[in-house]
């Protein structure tokens, strides 16, 4: 269990998890209240990794259910296991004609072996899925339901009984409560809204892109060697590119990768060829390496930001005062009103930009 807001703060960023104040209130509630976590936004900003930092961070055992279109119960929950009932069958196919003997008519030997059919349905033949797993965990475990928002209405109708009770029925066998609450997350990266029913049982999340000084930070977090002035460019050239018109805008994950491959190349700098070269490890689609190419040259002629007083950025250990937060706890039950408000948007931190965002969750 945490003990207050800034043990989550620290905790997870022994895990190398770098947050701002309103992501760990969130965190905090969460496991206060006992209430799952809904963490929406763009990919590859950190929602994923923050489930696994959190469970990390207080020793829980991760249990992850990926979601798809089409999931459903039996790869979610639990289903019987066909072949081991077979086999049984077969193994005590003998005892099954000593149950029989004697019955003088085909109902009478069917009604025999139904006495027998709750052996076939017991929590012997019971294959436990994620779900399952996570319910009847001994210990307390992290449950995290990875992009829910890929997975059918149907589907999240049916995880909302699980997340308001933590138990289960099956018929055959009647209801299996959780023996401990788990913590639960669960991501989106906003593919289809989620119902209120469902976002009413949560608490709210909403990661953005991260300001420049945090997203300094983490780059320093998970790829360190990097030097920091090349390191400052990178991330200023990523914010920059994010405020294109770009089908798919550069994530944390693109920034973190293009370090590594700059890191690879032995960069010293960030000049216009490099930069072209390696544009691929950062822009997926070919029109949006285009769009780069040709404001390429506007994009790296941007000044740095206004001098930050006195330590360099990524050895800082906590946000300053007004942190320009990247990420928005939006409480939309009263469980959640005092997570912190969001803080100024991600963009904060960014120049002014030319030319507005135009896609949700970009900066603005
Ligand atoms: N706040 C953060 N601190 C440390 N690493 C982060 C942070 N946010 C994102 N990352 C890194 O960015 C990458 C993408 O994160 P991920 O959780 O997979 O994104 P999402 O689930 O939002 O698509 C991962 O390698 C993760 O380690
Ligand atoms: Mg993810």
């Amino acid at each position: 269990m945490f003990d207050s807001i800034e043990d989550v703060q620290k905790r997870l960023g022994d895990q190398g998890y770098i947050c701002d104040k309103a992501v760990a209130t969130v965190v905090f509630l969460a496991t206060r209240l006992e209430k799952p976590v809904l963490v929406e936004g763009p990919a590859g900003v950190g929602k994923t990794e923050l489930a696994k930092a959190t469970g990390a961070a207080l020793g829980c055992p991760l249990i992850r259910l990926q979601c798809y279109e089409g999931l459903d119960e039996a790869k979610a929950l639990y289903e019987w296991e066909y072949s081991k009932q077979l086999l049984y069958t077969q193994i005590l196919k003998e005892r099954f004609s000593q149950a029989m003997e004697g019955a003088t008519s085909v109902r009478e030997a069917a009604d025999r072996i139904g006495q027998e059919d709750s052996v076939f349905f017991s929590e012997r033949f019971i294959v436990p899925r994620p779900l399952m797993r996570a319910i009847t965990s001994e210990e307390p475990v992290l449950l995290l339901i990875d992009e829910v928002d890929k997975s059918d209405p149907e589907f999240e109708a049916f995880l909302l009984e699980i997340l308001s009770d933590f138990q289960v029925s099956i018929p055959e066998v009647g209801t299996v409560e959780a023996k401990r609450r788990p913590v639960v997350f669960l991501t989106s990266n906003d593919q289809r809204e989620m119902s209120d029913a469902l976002k009413r049982r949560c608490l709210h999340l909403y990661i953005d892109f991260p300001g420049q000084e945090q997203e300094l930070r983490i780059l320093d977090s998970k790829v360190p060697g990097v030097d920091q002035r090349l390191a400052e460019d990178v991330v200023r050239l990523m914010h920059g590119l994010r405020e294109l018109d770009l089908k798919k805008a550069p994530s944390i994950s693109e920034t973190l990768d293009w370090a590594r491959a700059l890191l690879a190349l032995n960069a010293k700098e960030l000049e216009e060829g490099l930069v072209q070269d390696t544009l691929n490890v950062i822009l997926k689609y070919e029109g949006d390496i285009r769009k780069a190419q040709s404001e390429l040259g506007r994009l790296l002629e941007r000044k740095p930001e206004p001098p930050k007083p006195a330590e360099p950025v990524t050895a800082k250990s906590e946000e300053p005062a007004p942190a320009p937060a990247a990420s928005s706890a939006s409480p939309p039950g009263p469980a959640a009103s005092s997570a912190s408000p969001p803080g100024p948007a991600a963009s904060s931190a960014a120049p002014p930009a030319p030319k507005p965002a135009a896609k949700k969750g970009r900066l603005h």
